[in-house]
């Protein structure tokens, strides 16, 4: 049997038909020049559902089978497709583990796909600080301390969110926040974004599922080599039961018309994963832990060997001088960069990265940010209700309507529902005037609850 049904599907329709009526509009190539001139005989991939090729809400087909090998794949008990990115895995992840009003429980940096799902089902948010690393101050992500006493504080939470791992590739200890989890009788979803590649060679971290989460998100278009916007859901034996509930998220928060390229980029990036990837990935690994120095940051929990995070007060300047020689990295963030190797890469493809990283000195110790209490937020009724527009100067208190996160990375500062500190209108402020670019923030102004 082919490991690539829905590829072999494709294959055969494209050849058995001769005449396109019907959309795509360029009908596989011929009536868009432009594009057939740019990208070929790739047009005619480019196809959405039909009768032959199956329907992603409801598959018994291609696509079923190549999600039934997924599924086998990474240990799942079920695995869902997803063109929306590990967005759309997340809203619908989020959709399907909180039934009957029941809150999430969220560390502050997740990704603001939560809110997605926020909005469509109402749910109401326990936003965690993250523990952070005494060394680098970089975030480790949930304590399994801290996740318990938020769970004892409030019995209405029904899931748990985790980064797994976080953007700098850290993973925080998903066994035992699992394990707390599961006792509680709550279900734990790993936002593994920037995992999919886990468990594919000895130096990365284990995959989440094998740690215990119910309900895991992989961006295969970040670390699993399928193209941009594609990513899968995967369910495990706990959350087995929750299949209808993901279909009808994806259903409701999904196109419907999903780009066949990318089903197939994922169905081909898991065979990469069965075949080549591994060997590729053994090389890049050793290519990355190249990069030494004092200024590259290494912590006290796994970490994605391929993710070279390091800091310097000077980090936006040299990250500048590198793009002049033609590296680019993922983002800066304040004094911290992050450049990510892909599987593939070879020696050449970080020499410059190696030689600056090797010569920065070791960056001063940050300073330490006062831990916060869990805050218990409502999204949903925040973005919904009137706003207006304040100056960051004089929002102390205030509730904040939207989300404001610095981009890169885009991590929220601020959530919609969250009161707005001190501190927290200090730090955009700093980060406004080194011309940083805030989403929510326009002319140092944000949008609050109008009271
Ligand atoms: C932790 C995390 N989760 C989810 C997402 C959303 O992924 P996508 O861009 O595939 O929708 C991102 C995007 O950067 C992310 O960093």
């Amino acid at each position: 049997m082919s490991d690539t049904p829905l590829t072999d599907a494709i294959r055969r329709y494209r050849l058995a038909v001769s005449s396109r009526l019907h959309v795509p509009s360029h009908g596989g190539g011929p009536g868009s020049p432009a594009l057939k001139g740019l990208w070929g005989d790739l047009l005619s991939w480019d196809v959405t559902e039909q009768p032959d090729l199956d329907d992603l809400s409801h598959p018994d087909g291609p696509i079923a089978e190549a999600q039934g090998l997924a599924a086998g794949f990474f240990g799942a008990a079920r695995a869902f497709f997803l063109t929306g990115g590990a967005t759309l895995g997340v809203e619908s992840a989020i959709f399907a583990a909180l039934e009957g009003g029941r809150a999430l429980l969220a560390a502050r940096d997740s990704h603001r796909s939560l809110l997605g799902a926020a909005v469509l089902t109402g749910m109401d948010v326990v936003l965690l600080d993250p523990g952070r690393d005494h060394g680098s101050g970089v975030s480790l992500g949930p304590s399994p301390e801290d996740t318990e006493q938020a769970l004892f504080a409030h019995p209405d939470i029904g899931a748990v969110l985790v980064n797994y791992p976080s953007y700098l590739g850290v993973a925080p200890d998903l066994r035992a926040i699992s394990e707390i989890a599961h006792r509680q009788g709550v279900l734990v979803i790993a936002d593994a974004a920037h995992g999919a590649h886990f468990g594919l060679d000895p130096r990365l971290p284990a995959p989440a599922l094998a740690m215990g989460a119910d309900l895991v998100v992989l961006g295969m278009h970040k670390t699993g080599g399928a193209l941009t916007q594609s990513a899968v859901l995967l369910l495990g034996e706990r959350a087995a039961g929750l299949a209808d509930r993901v279909s009808l998220a994806i259903g409701l928060l999904g196109t419907s018309s999903p780009s066949y390229l990318l089903l197939a980029s994922l169905e081909q990036a898991l065979h990469d994963m069965r075949d080549a990837m591994p060997a590729l990935l053994a090389t890049a690994i050793d290519v990355a832990e190249t990069v030494r120095g004092p200024a590259r940051i290494a912590v006290s929990r796994p970490q994605d060997p391929l993710r070279v995070a390091w800091r310097s007060e000077d980090a936006a300047a040299i990250a500048q001088t590198l793009a002049l020689t033609g590296v680019r990295g993922e983002y800066v963030d304040g004094d911290t960069a992050l450049y990510c190797v892909p599987f593939g890469a070879r020696e050449q493809d970080i020499e410059e990265l190696r030689r600056v990283v090797a010569g920065l000195p070791a960056p001063p110790r940050p300073a330490r940010s006062p831990r916060r209490a869990p805050t218990r937020i409502a999204p949903r009724a925040a973005l919904l209700a009137g706003r207006r527009c304040v100056d960051l100067r004089g929002c102390q208190g205030m509730v904040a309507a939207d989300i404001v996160a610095p981009v890169p990375p885009g991590i929220p500062a601020l959530w919609p529902g969250e009161p707005i500190s001190r501190e927290t209108a200090d730090h955009l402020l700093t980060e406004a005037s080194k011309g940083r670019r805030i989403m929510g923030v326009d002319h140092e102004q944000v949008w609050v609850v109008a009271e």
